[in-house]
């Protein structure tokens, strides 16, 4: 039997890709999903992270049917990209209510059965816009510089009872999230990109797969770039 894994959002995109190398390692994979459910061969659990009633019956849920989460990847995430003067309220507040504090509750609870197993990984996916910024994504930014903090601190709080914190923080990789951007805007990524070329999903689930391995068993805390070398010196 592998592990009990969990991947928000894992219906598509970099989540799905997660999911998928879960699964190749032979672990248990719940994927939680808010309007579009995973492909066959996952635990698809509709929750909203949003909402945390939605999230308490989801981790219920998933102990019920593969045992009590071992490895968390927190990697649903929204944006809602405009200038800072145009920027309403509510696309500051659905952003925040979603990367961040959706990515608060689902590991706050996961916490507490990893305490009980005395071992656990949880894995934040940001951005390297966390990191640098970005103009028009100053709610999607601050919410991913976020994800650092609260990693860090879950990586202090936890450490001593055998549960590491990391952030994973991709670069442009080629998705649902990216295709809606411009083109010039994406000719503008692409030409201060070292290598030359948009991220896959599956580079993204490597590092991730990697860092909730035993290998990464000595790494909490960190931050780690799967960008093209597009964020370094951060
Ligand atoms: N693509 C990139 O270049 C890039 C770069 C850096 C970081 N990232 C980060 O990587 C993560 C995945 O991005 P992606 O490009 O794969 O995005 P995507 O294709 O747009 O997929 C987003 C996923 O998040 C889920 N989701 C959104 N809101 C949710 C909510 N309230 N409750 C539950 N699930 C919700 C979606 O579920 P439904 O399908 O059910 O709506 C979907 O599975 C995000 O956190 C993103 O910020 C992406």
């Amino acid at each position: 039997m592998g592990r009990s894994v969990l991947v928000t959002g894992g219906s598509r995109g970099i989540g799905l890709a997660i999911a998928t190398a879960f699964k190749e390692a032979g672990d248990e994979v719940a994927v939680t999903y808010n309007t579009s459910p995973p492909p066959e061969g996952f635990l698809g659990v509709k929750c909203d992270i949003t909402d945390q009633e939605q999230v308490d019956a989801a981790f219920d849920t998933i102990a019920e049917q593969q045992g009590p989460v071992e490895v968390l990847v927190a990697n649903a995430g929204i944006t809602r990209d405009t200038l800072l003067l145009r920027m309403s309220d509510d696309d500051w507040d659905s952003v925040i209510q979603t990367n961040l504090t959706g990515s608060f509750r689902v590991a706050r609870r996961a916490a507490k059965g990893m305490l009980r197993l005395r071992k656990g990984r949880i894995v934040f996916i940001s951005s390297v816009v966390g990191l640098l910024g970005s103009p028009g994504q100053v709610n999607y930014a601050a919410s991913k510089s976020g994800l650092i903090g609260m990693a860090r601190s879950i990586a202090r709080e936890l450490g001593s009872r055998g549960i590491t914190a990391n952030v994973v923080a991709p670069g442009f990789v080629e998705t649902d999230m990216t295709a809606v951007l411009p083109e010039e805007t994406q000719k503008q990524y692409l030409s201060q990109i070292p290598l030359g070329r948009f991220g896959r999903t599956e580079e993204i689930a490597k590092a991730v797969r990697w860092l909730s391995s035993e290998e990464a068993g000595y790494i909490t805390g960190a931050v780690i770039p799967v960008d093209g070398g597009i964020g370094m010196g951060n």
